[in-house]
């Protein structure tokens, strides 16, 4: 259920009841401090004004014309204009009854859409390093929050996979090959790959052969193609291992890599010249974009084939947001790339609308994402200035999280067994690289910090864990199962009726995470429903409650609260445990 869209319905025929335009904003918002009520409606003024009304007159004559029953038990205007609701206790109760029947928590589906999700995009003889983990991370909690909430859901995996250097990789291959190397690894293609670049710079036979393959390659030869596929199963194989240590969706059918687009490019660009798009310059095919300036202030060009007739990434990603909207049947298409390909991609993208290939209702949407820092504040390296690969990272994490968590897990828990306490110390480990990024607004650069992350109080995976065990856990110690909580839930205290109210706005968070793509609105919606819970459990006795009807009452509080954040970590992507 979803109060805020509730109560602006409400609130909007108000308004259109009191003289309001039909396309009037009752901007209802949750109130930021509880003397405000839980929501507050703040679009009286704005529209005051446009009628020419004194705006607490109007707010009046909302109120005359608005029926909240029995959602508000209190319905308040306030300072120049606000309306301040505040919830009906028993109204509560019986939405989160409601939401306690469902394994979704009674949160309305959304209106079925196609969304393709451009995320990870690794690329083929290179190891993933942590510039891919971002999109990674995010792309794939966003693609959780949508598939959760009913729309069909197209992750694309734009794997880096084409290109000239595939030339001169096919000839070393060939090269080791005949030399014999079996069993190679992504590790070995990296190191592979510079070696490759090597020859291609000093051996003129060598680069003849490399520049003969890329040709052969373009034109579907049977050899060529089989040794590149060589090199993006072994590139794959690893990185599917790398997304399933992060628990991460991502699997083999998901690559939708740039050589799927080859075949498009010729007819693109013979389709933006014909439209008058694209000019000849210089031997090249090039679009001039007056949205654009260069440094001289004139229209910017952009390449899309060059003088030797190779095509570059933007031609690449205007076939592909082409094909995501005419094959797959894209509604929506979101890119989780990081902010420096920005002007790259709102390049290709005004070429995409200028040549009418996509409709202005399906929305081509760059969720940017800023860098990784190190606790120096100066990007994210290795000590000796080298880039990190992912699954050293990965290691590293799950070390950190053994020194710190090992004994003090065990000294809790003196039965755990070495394979659970693996379990969980992976669970966290993972946890916390993934929460520490998920939980900073993606738009800014965010300072990678092992300390802050593994820290057992504030925003961060363990704390977030480690909450929901000890929710969960008080049904355990009780031998309670929530099926026999017959009882009727009632909101009393305070206390209850904050958490209560945080609970039943799951749904308006899932949906600002699906229409923004901001993961870190969930962390922090999680993070309050947790910090509440502790304020409800100390104040307001569970197991030790004066009578039963209480006693089961709070403990379907507690059920809604574990369940919570069990479902909102697994819209994350992060890996909760019964206890640690
Ligand atoms: N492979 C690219 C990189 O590593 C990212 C691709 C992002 N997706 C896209 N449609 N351009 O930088």
């Amino acid at each position: 259920m979803n109060i805020q869209a509730l109560l602006s319905d409400k609130i909007t025929q108000a308004l259109i009841a009191a003289g309001a335009p039909a396309d009037c904003e009752a901007q209802v918002r949750q109130s930021a401090k509880a003397q405000f009520g839980d929501y507050q409606a703040n679009g009286i003024m704005a529209v005051a004004k446009k009628l020419g009304l004194p705006p607490r007159q109007l707010a009046e004559q909302v109120l005359t014309h608005l029926d909240l029953s029995p959602i508000a038990s209190k319905i308040e205007i306030a300072g120049p204009g606000f309306i301040n609701i505040f919830l009906d206790p028993e109204w509560l109760a019986s939405k989160v009854e409601l939401a306690l029947q469902d394994d979704k928590l009674n949160v309305t589906p959304a209106h079925k859409q196609t969304i393709v999700v451009d995320y990870s995009a690794p690329n083929v003889a290179k190891e993933m390093h942590v510039g891919h983990l971002r999109s990674t991370i995010i792309g794939d909690a966003v693609v959780r929050t949508l598939e959760f909430l009913g729309h069909n859901v197209i992750r694309a995996n734009h794997v880096g996979d084409w290109g000239t250097q595939f030339g001169m990789l096919i000839a070393y291959l060939e090269k080791m090959e005949n030399e014999n190397a079996d069993n190679m690894t992504l590790s070995d293609l990296e190191a592979f790959y510079r070696t490759a670049k090597q020859h291609y710079d000093s051996d003129p036979v060598f680069a003849e052969r490399a520049r003969e393959y890329v040709v052969k390659l373009q034109g579907g030869d049977e050899y060529c193609r089989s040794m590149w596929r060589k090199l993006v199963d072994v590139t794959m194989h690893q990185n599917i291992l790398t997304y399933q240590r992060l628990n991460v969706t991502l699997t083999v059918g998901d690559i939708m890599g740039e050589s799927i687009y080859n075949a498009m490019l010729p007819g693109i660009v013979a389709d933006l010249k014909a439209k008058g798009l694209a000019v000849e310059s210089d031997g090249a095919t090039v679009v001039y974009l007056d949205e654009f300036k260069n440094k001289e202030g004139e229209p910017m060009g952009v390449i899309v084939q060059k003088n030797d007739g190779g095509f570059l990434y933007t031609t690449t990603d205007i076939a592909c947001a082409k094909y995501r909207y005419e094959t797959l049947g894209a509604e929506r298409i979101l890119y989780y790339i990081d902010s420096r390909q920005h002007q790259h991609l709102m390049q290709a993208w005004t070429i995409v609308r200028k040549a009418g290939y996509i409709p202005d209702s399906v929305t081509l949407e760059h969720h940017m994402f800023g860098m990784m820092l190190g606790k120096d504040g100066k990007p994210f390296k290795t000590r000796s200035g080298g880039t990190i690969k992912l699954s050293d990272l990965l290691d590293e994490a799950i070390e950190n999280a053994d020194a710190k968590l090992h004994n003090l897990i065990l000294e809790k828990n003196p039965d755990m067994t070495a394979d659970e306490l693996k379990d969980v110390i992976n669970a966290v480990g993972i946890g916390a690289v993934k929460y520490s990024d998920l939980s900073k607004n993606r738009t800014t650069d965010y300072v990678f910090d092992w300390d802050i992350m593994l820290a057992l109080e504030g925003n961060t995976a363990p704390y977030m864990q480690y909450a929901y065990t000890r929710v969960a856990s008080i049904f355990k110690r009780a031998g309670i199962d929530e099926s026999t909580l017959t009882s009727a839930l009632k909101i009393v205290d305070e206390r209850e009726k904050a958490l209560a109210t945080r609970l039943m706005q799951f749904e308006e968070t899932l949906y600002t995470v699906a229409r923004e793509g901001t993961p870190h609105v969930m962390c922090a919606y999680l993070y309050d429903v947790a910090g509440l819970f502790s304020g409800f459990y100390e104040n307001c006795p569970i197991l030790n409650a004066d009578d039963e009807s209480t006693r089961q009452s709070r403990l379907k509080l507690a059920a809604l609260t574990a369940r919570t954040l069990k479902l909102g970590l697994d819209t994350l992507g992060i890996q909760t445990v019964e206890r640690m």
